[in-house]
């Protein structure tokens, strides 16, 4: 068409024929109405480094490549996941340089932008998502392509101060201009970016809005992403969840994270663990659920997160369980979407403190699940992305903890009539910015990119 079709690039890539999970349901459903291309790793470590392999070639084609084991340790667990994860995260005390993986890290990238080379007709547009794939622009126009090219962050953009210990930092800039267009989830991470740009960068302000490095112009955004609402409501709705020796009367308190340092996971079980020194010994207990899904494990920084989390568990249950009760139930594994969306619809208050995040759809996933007669309420620390859209949570500081435990003592408290308007304002605001929203506006705005050059 003359629209040309739309190439998604991204290191996940869904493997079943339906997928689930909002992000990857709303690119497959972009894909599946326009036509085109899903590239991304299968996820298998191979010997030696091939080709493209079809997963699936129906309304759309699904491509993998394979990552070989140096590929898998220097890209994914080294530069990717040591570097730019923590860095992004504000933690540059934990990154872990190491030119091996960085020279992997470019590597995948300059592979992958030959087998795009291969596919690539000259109307179609590129979609490139999340930090794996920083300098694939760059790599495509080395290759003389001149594509339309969009790119997504998923995570928050990086303190201007933190970059400096960067070791891409010069190159940094050339990578984002060689995007048509940079999407980034909240209007701080746009300053962010052009505090950055303006102060550190030769890049230039143009019209609009629009800048200017070398010789190309592109346009930093937000788009904060969302979710499919009513679907989720559905499978809420649909989940029947008992958990037997938790009765009805008793509050339940729901943490969903990965096992991930940027959750902030120490400081909510220190703030649980301070409200129930504090809480009113006459009402009912409330327990709560944490499920941490275990993930990046090769990483050091993500065995010692296990490790500190699992002793605070203990500690806080030590301290306060009693013969018929246990406070924190921690489940270090994944649990099914659907009894999730139920865990969530049962739950009185939901706990979204991360550190550093850059949305976290947990929390729009928690106020969609909820019985709009009887809803729960969200604790959300202002550090997630969701915190500049979601102003009817509770919002904590997640250092803070003492605080952290008093919001949870509100939160138990509220009476009905604030937590209705709470919840309708929020479920406002995740209806106007749903999956649907975000998909769109991305590809309008890239779609509607100037494509000048500076002769
Ligand atoms: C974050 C990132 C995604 C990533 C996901 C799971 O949401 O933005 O790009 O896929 O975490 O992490 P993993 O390393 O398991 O893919």
């Amino acid at each position: 068409s003359q629209q040309g079709r739309l190439i998604v690039v991204s290191n996940r890539i869904p493997t079943e024929a339906a997928p689930s999970g909002g992000l990857v349901v709303a690119l497959h459903e972009a894909l599946e109405s326009r036509g085109g291309i899903w590239i991304g790793s299968s996820g298998q470590v191979v010997d030696e480094p091939g080709g493209l392999k079809t997963l699936a070639d129906d309304k759309y084609t699904r491509l993998a490549f394979d990552l070989t084991k140096a590929e898998h340790e220097g890209f994914y667990l080294g530069y990717a996941n040591s570097v730019l994860w923590p860095l992004f995260h504000h933690r540059a005390d934990l990154i872990d340089v190491d030119q091996g993986d960085r020279d992997q890290y470019m590597g995948v990238n300059a592979r992958v932008a030959q087998l795009i080379a291969e596919v690539i007709e000259p109307n179609d547009v590129l979609w490139i998502h999340d930090y794996h794939f920083l300098p694939l622009a760059a790599e495509l126009r080395k290759l003389g392509l001149d594509n339309r090219m969009g790119y997504f962050l998923h995570i928050p953009f990086p303190n201007p101060s933190d970059i400096a210990a960067l070791p891409d930092r010069k190159q940094l800039p050339h990578w984002i201009a060689a995007y048509d267009l940079i999407g980034l989830q909240t209007q701080r991470d746009v300053s962010a970016c052009l505090e950055w740009l303006r102060g550190d960068t030769a890049a230039e302000f143009t019209l609009r809005g629009r800048m200017k490095l070398d010789t190309r112009h592109f346009e930093v955004r937000s788009f904060p992403i969302g979710i499919d609402v009513d679907a989720f409501r559905d499978a809420a709705e649909r989940a029947d969840i008992t958990i037997t020796d938790l009765p009805t009367n008793q509050k339940l308190i729901l943490g969903v994270d990965r096992l991930d340092y940027s959750k902030g996971l120490p400081n909510r079980f220190e703030a649980f663990g301070k409200y129930l020194s504090m809480r009113d010994k006459n009402l009912p207990h409330a327990t709560m659920i944490q499920v941490a899904p275990p993930s990046r494990e090769d990483v050091e920084a993500y065995k010692d997160i296990r490790v500190q989390l699992e002793s605070m568990a203990g500690s806080v249950n030590g301290e306060h369980a009693e013969l018929d009760w246990t406070p924190i139930r921690y489940l270090r594994r994944p649990l099914p979407r659907d009894v999730v969306a139920g865990l969530y619809r049962r739950a009185d208050v939901c706990l979204v403190t991360p550190l550093a995040d850059g949305m976290n759809l947990v929390a729009k996933e928690y106020v969609a699940a909820q019985d709009g007669a009887d809803p729960g309420v969200l604790i959300l620390s202002h550090f997630a992305g969701a915190a500049e859209q979601l102003d009817g949570a509770l919002m904590v500081n997640p250092y803070d903890t003492v605080s952290m435990a008093e919001a949870i003592d509100q939160a138990l408290k509220m009476d009905l009539h604030e937590r209705r308007a709470r919840w309708l304002s929020m479920m406002q605001v995740i209806r106007e910015t749903d999956i649907d929203w975000w998909t769109n506006s991305f590809l309008r705005s890239l779609q509607n990119q100037p494509q000048m050059r500076v002769a």
